[in-house]
């Protein structure tokens, strides 16, 4: 049996997602949703499917070895971050090489780095007149959004498009692609 370990800071669609396309799946499992954030929505979506869910607070992420020997224990064949929004620790990256994977709602190198996530990133898409956007999945190092793509999907932006429509363009992007991108992954590990 697979197991994925998923990371999350807010909303959760994508860990839903996910969690929905590997329910029947014999061979893989969602074990576990870690997230910084005492009140994310992904935590009542976590007890909603009957998904363990363990909350962490900064000190523990970057001054312990706390969240290491939690994963060391769940024994992941992948890591995924899933809209996770704080920085991987180096103790992390070091431990799980090749193993932690991250999506970001834009075509990096474009729209990446600190500051640079959900919302922010469509309004900066839209502001730049460009002609397209898209997501991109890609293995995690220690500095924002800078680790080997794996794989990228784009889709057209129309004048008429807000930040808030290319936000769901970008959701359905992600929707489609993740979870097959992980399944790609898991299958080839
Ligand atoms: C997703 O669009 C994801 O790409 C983005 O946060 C959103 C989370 O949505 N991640 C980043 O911006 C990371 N830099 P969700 O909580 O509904 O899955």
């Amino acid at each position: 049996m697979k197991r994925i370990v998923l990371f999350a800071s807010g909303s959760g669609s994508n860990v839903e997602n996910i969690i929905h396309y590997f329910q029947n799946n014999a061979n893989v499992t969602v074990t576990t949703v870690l997230t910084n954030k005492r009140d994310a929505k992904v935590l009542d979506r976590c007890n909603r499917l009957g998904i363990s869910s363990l909350c962490f607070n900064r000190t523990a992420f970057y001054s312990t070895d706390c969240i290491l020997e939690v994963l060391k224990s769940l024994e992941p064949d992948l890591i995924v971050l899933a809209g996770f929004l704080w920085k991987i620790p180096t103790n992390l990256v070091k431990n799980f090489p090749n193993k932690i994977i991250n999506i970001h709602p834009a075509l990096l190198p474009k729209y990446g780095g600190k500051g640079m996530y959900g919302m922010n990133v469509h309004r900066a898409v839209k502001e730049s007149k460009d002609q397209e956007t898209g997501i991109t999945i890609h293995y995690v190092n220690e500095n924002y959004d800078e680790g080997a793509i794996i794989h990228q999907a784009k889709t057209k932006i129309e004048p008429a498009d807000s930040p808030e429509t290319i936000a769901k363009k970008i959701h359905e992007l992600e929707y489609k692609y993740f979870p097959l991108i992980i399944d790609q992954l898991l299958t080839d590990s």
